[in-house]
Protein backbone atom coordinates (compact mmCIF):
# COMPACT_ATOMS: atom_id res chain seq x y z
CA UNK A 1 0.00 0.00 0.00
CA UNK A 2 1.41 3.45 -0.75
CA UNK A 3 1.81 6.00 2.10
CA UNK A 4 2.80 9.86 2.16
CA UNK A 5 5.34 10.66 4.74
CA UNK A 6 4.61 14.14 6.21
CA UNK A 7 7.38 15.96 8.15
CA UNK A 8 7.75 19.70 8.74
CA UNK A 9 11.96 21.01 8.59
CA UNK A 10 14.45 20.79 11.50
CA UNK A 11 14.48 23.62 13.63
CA UNK A 12 15.48 26.85 12.25
CA UNK A 13 17.12 30.23 13.67
CA UNK A 14 13.67 31.62 13.06
CA UNK A 15 12.44 29.16 15.02
CA UNK A 16 14.65 29.91 17.83
CA UNK A 17 14.07 33.50 18.24
CA UNK A 18 9.99 33.33 17.46
CA UNK A 19 10.08 35.05 13.87
CA UNK A 20 7.58 34.66 11.28
CA UNK A 21 8.78 33.22 7.79
CA UNK A 22 11.82 34.41 5.95
CA UNK A 23 14.14 32.04 4.56
CA UNK A 24 16.93 31.25 7.59
CA UNK A 25 18.94 28.27 8.15
CA UNK A 26 18.70 25.08 10.52
CA UNK A 27 19.86 25.66 14.10
CA UNK A 28 22.22 23.10 15.58
CA UNK A 29 19.60 20.72 16.55
CA UNK A 30 17.61 21.25 13.31
CA UNK A 31 20.66 19.92 11.84
CA UNK A 32 20.83 16.91 13.94
CA UNK A 33 17.23 16.30 12.85
CA UNK A 34 18.58 16.60 9.19
CA UNK A 35 20.96 13.92 9.79
CA UNK A 36 18.96 11.50 11.67
CA UNK A 37 16.02 11.44 9.24
CA UNK A 38 17.69 9.15 6.74
CA UNK A 39 17.99 6.88 9.00
CA UNK A 40 13.88 7.24 10.77
CA UNK A 41 12.30 7.04 6.61
CA UNK A 42 14.79 3.93 6.17
CA UNK A 43 12.91 2.16 8.78
CA UNK A 44 9.05 3.55 8.12
CA UNK A 45 9.51 3.20 4.00
CA UNK A 46 11.95 0.12 3.60
CA UNK A 47 12.70 -0.65 0.59
CA UNK A 48 10.01 0.60 -1.59
CA UNK A 49 10.68 3.66 -4.13
CA UNK A 50 10.05 7.20 -2.99
CA UNK A 51 10.14 10.41 -3.92
CA UNK A 52 10.67 13.69 -1.70
CA UNK A 53 9.24 16.84 -2.20
CA UNK A 54 10.39 20.02 -0.78
CA UNK A 55 9.70 24.19 -0.82
CA UNK A 56 11.83 26.21 -2.82
CA UNK A 57 13.12 27.84 0.90
CA UNK A 58 16.30 26.75 2.51
CA UNK A 59 15.28 25.17 5.76
CA UNK A 60 13.36 22.27 4.06
CA UNK A 61 16.45 21.55 1.50
CA UNK A 62 18.29 21.51 4.36
CA UNK A 63 16.56 19.27 6.42
CA UNK A 64 16.11 16.76 3.17
CA UNK A 65 19.56 17.17 2.15
CA UNK A 66 21.03 13.58 3.12
CA UNK A 67 17.62 11.61 1.94
CA UNK A 68 19.24 9.15 -0.64
CA UNK A 69 15.51 9.43 -2.70
CA UNK A 70 14.53 11.44 -5.89
CA UNK A 71 13.93 15.18 -5.28
CA UNK A 72 11.85 17.79 -6.31
CA UNK A 73 11.27 21.60 -5.28
CA UNK A 74 7.36 23.27 -4.95
CA UNK A 75 6.61 26.96 -4.89
CA UNK A 76 3.57 26.13 -3.83
CA UNK A 77 5.15 24.47 -0.27
CA UNK A 78 6.67 27.57 1.06
CA UNK A 79 5.32 28.55 4.16
CA UNK A 80 2.38 30.84 4.53
CA UNK A 81 3.10 34.61 3.44
CA UNK A 82 3.18 36.90 6.47
CA UNK A 83 3.13 40.36 4.08
CA UNK A 84 4.26 42.85 6.33
CA UNK A 85 4.88 40.86 9.54
CA UNK A 86 7.00 38.76 7.69
CA UNK A 87 10.28 38.20 9.93
CA UNK A 88 8.18 39.23 13.16
CA UNK A 89 7.26 37.58 16.25
CA UNK A 90 3.94 37.61 17.78
CA UNK A 91 5.09 40.08 19.96
CA UNK A 92 5.83 42.80 18.03
CA UNK A 93 2.74 41.74 15.72
CA UNK A 94 0.63 42.37 18.44
CA UNK A 95 2.06 45.78 19.36
CA UNK A 96 2.31 47.05 15.77
CA UNK A 97 -0.71 45.57 14.25
CA UNK A 98 -2.63 44.84 17.47
CA UNK A 99 -6.27 44.50 15.18
CA UNK A 100 -4.58 42.61 13.18
CA UNK A 101 -3.47 40.09 15.88
CA UNK A 102 -7.43 40.06 17.31
CA UNK A 103 -9.08 39.76 13.79
CA UNK A 104 -6.59 36.17 13.45
CA UNK A 105 -7.60 35.12 16.68
CA UNK A 106 -10.79 35.07 16.16
CA UNK A 107 -10.91 33.73 12.77
CA UNK A 108 -7.35 32.08 11.64
CA UNK A 109 -8.53 30.09 8.41
CA UNK A 110 -9.85 33.86 6.78
CA UNK A 111 -7.77 35.86 8.21
CA UNK A 112 -5.47 36.81 5.78
CA UNK A 113 -1.91 38.89 6.38
CA UNK A 114 -1.64 42.54 4.91
CA UNK A 115 0.01 41.98 1.55
CA UNK A 116 0.22 38.31 2.13
CA UNK A 117 -1.96 34.95 2.74
CA UNK A 118 -5.04 33.17 4.81
CA UNK A 119 -5.17 29.61 5.52
CA UNK A 120 -7.87 29.47 2.67
CA UNK A 121 -5.40 31.02 0.75
CA UNK A 122 -2.75 28.24 1.27
CA UNK A 123 -5.41 25.71 0.74
CA UNK A 124 -6.47 27.10 -2.50
CA UNK A 125 -2.78 26.97 -4.08
CA UNK A 126 -1.91 23.59 -2.53
CA UNK A 127 -4.78 21.95 -4.96
CA UNK A 128 -2.79 21.11 -7.50
CA UNK A 129 -0.19 19.32 -5.21
CA UNK A 130 -3.06 17.37 -3.93
CA UNK A 131 -4.19 16.56 -6.85
CA UNK A 132 -0.43 14.87 -8.10
CA UNK A 133 -0.33 13.30 -4.52
CA UNK A 134 -3.28 11.65 -5.12
CA UNK A 135 -1.66 10.30 -8.65
CA UNK A 136 1.64 9.15 -7.35
CA UNK A 137 2.83 6.07 -4.88
CA UNK A 138 4.77 6.58 -1.91
CA UNK A 139 5.74 10.79 -1.76
CA UNK A 140 7.08 12.11 1.33
CA UNK A 141 6.90 16.05 2.37
CA UNK A 142 9.24 17.92 3.94
CA UNK A 143 7.30 21.48 4.33
CA UNK A 144 6.23 24.01 6.78
CA UNK A 145 3.78 24.34 9.81
CA UNK A 146 0.57 26.49 8.05
CA UNK A 147 1.35 24.00 5.08
CA UNK A 148 2.29 20.65 6.68
CA UNK A 149 -1.13 21.35 8.52
CA UNK A 150 -3.61 22.02 5.31
CA UNK A 151 -2.33 18.69 4.06
CA UNK A 152 -2.98 16.36 7.26
CA UNK A 153 -6.18 17.92 7.56
CA UNK A 154 -6.88 17.19 4.02
CA UNK A 155 -5.88 13.36 4.73
CA UNK A 156 -7.46 13.12 7.28
CA UNK A 157 -10.67 14.59 6.41
CA UNK A 158 -11.30 17.35 8.98
CA UNK A 159 -12.86 20.43 8.10
CA UNK A 160 -10.90 22.87 6.36
CA UNK A 161 -11.33 25.77 9.02
CA UNK A 162 -10.11 23.62 11.40
CA UNK A 163 -6.55 23.27 9.82
CA UNK A 164 -5.12 25.67 11.29
CA UNK A 165 -5.60 24.50 14.72
CA UNK A 166 -4.02 20.73 13.65
CA UNK A 167 -0.80 19.84 15.85
CA UNK A 168 1.83 18.76 13.65
CA UNK A 169 5.14 19.17 15.75
CA UNK A 170 8.77 19.77 14.74
CA UNK A 171 11.30 16.36 14.63
CA UNK A 172 8.24 13.99 14.02
CA UNK A 173 7.76 11.71 10.86
CA UNK A 174 4.42 11.67 10.43
CA UNK A 175 2.95 8.53 7.87
CA UNK A 176 -0.43 8.25 6.62
CA UNK A 177 -2.02 5.41 4.73
CA UNK A 178 -4.86 6.54 2.92
CA UNK A 179 -7.53 3.93 3.28
CA UNK A 180 -10.94 3.37 1.32
CA UNK A 181 -13.35 5.21 4.20
CA UNK A 182 -10.24 6.67 6.73
CA UNK A 183 -6.73 7.08 6.63
CA UNK A 184 -4.47 5.26 9.24
CA UNK A 185 -1.57 7.41 11.06
CA UNK A 186 1.53 7.12 12.81
CA UNK A 187 3.65 9.07 14.21
CA UNK A 188 7.18 8.95 15.12
CA UNK A 189 9.05 11.28 17.05
CA UNK A 190 13.50 11.61 16.46
CA UNK A 191 13.44 11.99 20.00
CA UNK A 192 15.76 15.08 19.57
O1 LIG B 1 6.65 29.89 13.48
C1 LIG B 1 6.84 28.98 12.44
C2 LIG B 1 5.80 29.18 11.37
O2 LIG B 1 6.00 28.21 10.36
C3 LIG B 1 5.78 30.59 10.75
O3 LIG B 1 6.68 30.78 9.69
C4 LIG B 1 4.34 30.69 10.32
O4 LIG B 1 3.91 32.00 10.10
C5 LIG B 1 3.63 30.02 11.48
O5 LIG B 1 4.49 28.99 11.93
C6 LIG B 1 2.29 29.44 11.13
O6 LIG B 1 1.63 29.08 12.33
P1 LIG B 1 0.40 29.94 12.85
O7 LIG B 1 -0.58 29.92 11.71
O8 LIG B 1 -0.08 29.20 14.06
O9 LIG B 1 0.88 31.34 13.15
Amino acid sequence: RRCIYLSRHGESEFNLTGQLGGDSNLSPRGDLYAHKLPQLVKEAVGDQPLTVWTSTLKRTQQTARFLPYRQMQWKALDELDAGVCDGMTYEEIKQEYPEDFEARDANKFEYRYRGGESYRDVVARLEPIIMELERQENIMIVTHQAVLRCIYAYFMNVPQDRSPWMDVPLHTLIRLEPRPYSTLETRVPANI
